[in-house]
């Protein structure tokens, strides 16, 4: 994943356009990078692992004949970051050339029946069945444009594709599903790309193309169909006149807050995680005797929402630990029997790979779950998972955190299936709401994101703030102090409510604002109690309930509401939420950057 961009230019040669378009993705964060270009019935391809600099030092990017061009930057998703799974890929008979944004899911069952039919394979991405399927219909006599159009509905998944072909060299053709995907007008270009900010220098009118949607661009002009029955879509185009800083951000002020609003969309990749990664990764979490679920920060938190999950639906006991401490805490008795299931965004933070390299060297087993293929741990680990979420900008973790909590959750639903320990009914009702959760997080977000931000202006003075939850909820109260600490740099604590009685009550000031975390789940009649001792304090109660929890909306001064019916296991991906956008409008009420906090980086890899 990450971004693609094509042009047809009137004149002149599209390899420096494109490379100057694929410049403009670079704050996105990437691996490799790629263009194509076609150029008298022949495709010229430059690739490399690297950033632009690095692989335009080594080849020049910029003397690719033709005005046709495609150009990608890449984030692994399927195959190491290596030169030959960078994009563009093309077919056996070098005439199709394609790039892809996001996630082909049946590309394995489509390949394997293409190798069946001869196709030859070169990398190990999704993405490249794609110029193979075009290559099998052009073999039939098909045209390019028709080619593209029958192999549209094989695919599975969540993309942007653009595509050109020697055999109808003034072309290129375009299609999104459930994937951004946006033409641009210029007076001497045509261009197609996943990010406007890409030709937004060249061309201010737009024409969007929806889910389900292919776009044929040539020379002078453009048509859009649908693939499920070819009829062509009248779209007028729109003029965007972003600059190009608000472009970057699609239109929001902060990356942080844009990446609070791509929940939905990284959750709906996320819990469509390839089954056999999960299984594999189930069978070493089933037979583990003893296993640690080790990381730092807001990785640490998914893992101690993680030891709920898995003793509650698995009955697997877990022992979470912070990466910095597991040498002093458990290293003694490290050795083969142990199973450590390490967790990073970043793959590299210093901690975790320290606590990792550790366990090897004592015959430990490493599982990962990482968000780079690619990144150290991947290296390291007997087992990997991909979560998925693409690259995360903000130093504070909002996406990479509900991913890392939607992977673990499928795993204890598949640990809890293994184990015998749900029904089928249970199972069935599960897998359900877990489909459902993308759209769960899409109305909290949208219906309580003015509610939080009325909060925030209300309590933006305050200078201390309390997280309370119990059970699973106590990880998100901790991830949701963790938030505002490094968005705010505002003290704040969190802790298992019933704590309070061994020696924070002794801080609780009139006026103090305690926010609890109080979904209707076994704990609830207990949280209830809570809040009436924080209340008698004189403490100032904001309260995330569950929705027509009128009981704790009554003993609130403030409260904002998540759905009713997510169980258990998958509350905390919509409970952290509201403590996101919390964090989030907190900061701008004080005029902070919640970009860039003040000492942080997004991976910690010093001492
Ligand atoms: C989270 O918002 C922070 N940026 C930080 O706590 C982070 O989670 C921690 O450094 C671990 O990073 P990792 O997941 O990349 O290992």
């Amino acid at each position: 994943m990450v971004g693609i961009f094509g042009c047809i230019l009137k004149e002149g040669n599209a390899a420096p356009v494109v490379h100057e378009a694929l410049k403009r993705l670079e704050y996105r964060g990437y691996d490799s990078v790629g263009e194509v270009t076609i150029h008298k019935g022949k495709l010229y391809i430059k690739k490399d692992y690297g950033k632009i600099g690095e692989v335009h030092a080594l080849y020049n990017l910029d003397d690719l004949p033709g005005r046709i061009g495609l150009g990608h930057i890449r984030w692994a998703t399927h195959g190491a970051p290596m030169q030959v799974n960078a994009h563009p890929h093309v077919d056996c008979e070098n005439q199709v050339a394609v790039v892809q944004n996001g996630i082909i899911e049946n590309y394995a069952e489509i390949k394997g029946e293409l190798e069946n039919l001869g196709h030859l394979f070169k990398s190990k991405t999704d993405t490249e069945v794609v110029a193979h399927l075009i290559e099998e219909k052009l073999k039939k006599g098909l045209s390019f444009v028709k080619a593209f159009h029958e192999i549209l509905n094989r695919l599975e998944g969540s993309f942007s594709i653009a595509t050109i072909c020697v055999k109808d060299s003034d072309k290129i053709l375009c299609a999104q599903k459930e994937s951004l995907l946006t033409i641009g007008l210029g007076e001497n270009a045509v261009y197609c790309s996943s990010d406007i900010p890409t030709f937004l220098p060249m061309a201010k009118n737009t024409v969007m193309i929806e889910s389900g949607e292919v776009g044929i661009l040539s020379e002078r002009d453009y048509e859009i169909r649908k693939f499920s029955d070819w009829s062509q879509v009248l779209r007028e185009p729109k003029i965007i006149d972003w600059v190009p800083e608000v472009a970057e951000k699609e239109g929001y002020p902060h990356f942080m807050l844009k990446e609070i609003h791509a929940q939905p969309s990284t959750l709906r990749t996320t819990i469509r995680l390839q089954e056999e990664y999960l299984d594999l990764m189930t069978t070493f979490l089933d037979r583990a005797k003893e296993l640690f679920l080790v990381a730092c920060g807001t990785s640490y938190h998914a893992c101690l929402a993680a030891s709920y999950m898995f003793s509650k639906m698995a009955f697997l006991s877990t022992h979470p630990v912070f990466a910095s401490e597991l040498i002093e805490q458990i290293g003694k008795s490290v050795n083969i029997d142990i199973t450590i299931l390490a967790l990073s965004q970043s793959g590299e933070t210093t901690d975790t790979l320290a606590a990792v390299d550790y366990a090897r060297l004592h015959a430990a087993t490493i599982l990962g779950l990482t968000n780079v293929i690619g990144s150290t741990l991947t290296r390291v680990s007997r087992v990997y998972i991909c979560q998925q979420a693409g690259p995360e900008i903000g130093v504070a973790a909002t996406k990479t955190f509900t991913a890392q909590l939607s992977v673990l959750a499928q795993l204890a639903l598949k640990l809890a299936e293994k184990r015998g320990k749900l029904s089928h009914v249970e199972m069935k009702n599960y897998e359900e709401k877990l489909k459902q959760i993308p759209e769960v997080v899409e109305r909290v977000v949208r219906t309580q994101e003015s509610k939080v931000k009325q909060i925030a202006k209300k309590y933006h003075d305050k200078p201390f703030f309390f997280f309370f939850g119990r059970g699973i909820s106590s990880a998100i109260a901790l991830e949701g102090t963790l938030k505002l600490l490094e968005t705010n740099y505002l003290p704040s604590m969190a802790y298992p409510v019933a704590e309070i009685e061994h020696g924070v009550i002794n801080v609780i000031q009139p006026g103090a604002p305690a926010i609890f975390i109080c979904p209707k789940d076994d704990t609830h009649k207990k949280i209830i109690e809570d809040i009436r001792e924080m209340k008698a304090q004189g403490a100032s109660i904001i309260a995330v309930v569950e929705e027509g929890d009128e009981e704790i909306k009554a003993l609130a001064n403030d409260y904002v509401e998540v759905e009713k019916g997510v169980p258990e296991f998958l509350c905390p991906i919509q409970c952290i939420v509201p403590l996101q956008l919390f964090a989030y409008y907190m900061a701008v009420e004080r005029g902070l950057n919640p970009d860039s906090p003040r000492h942080l980086t997004k991976a910690v890899t010093v001492k």
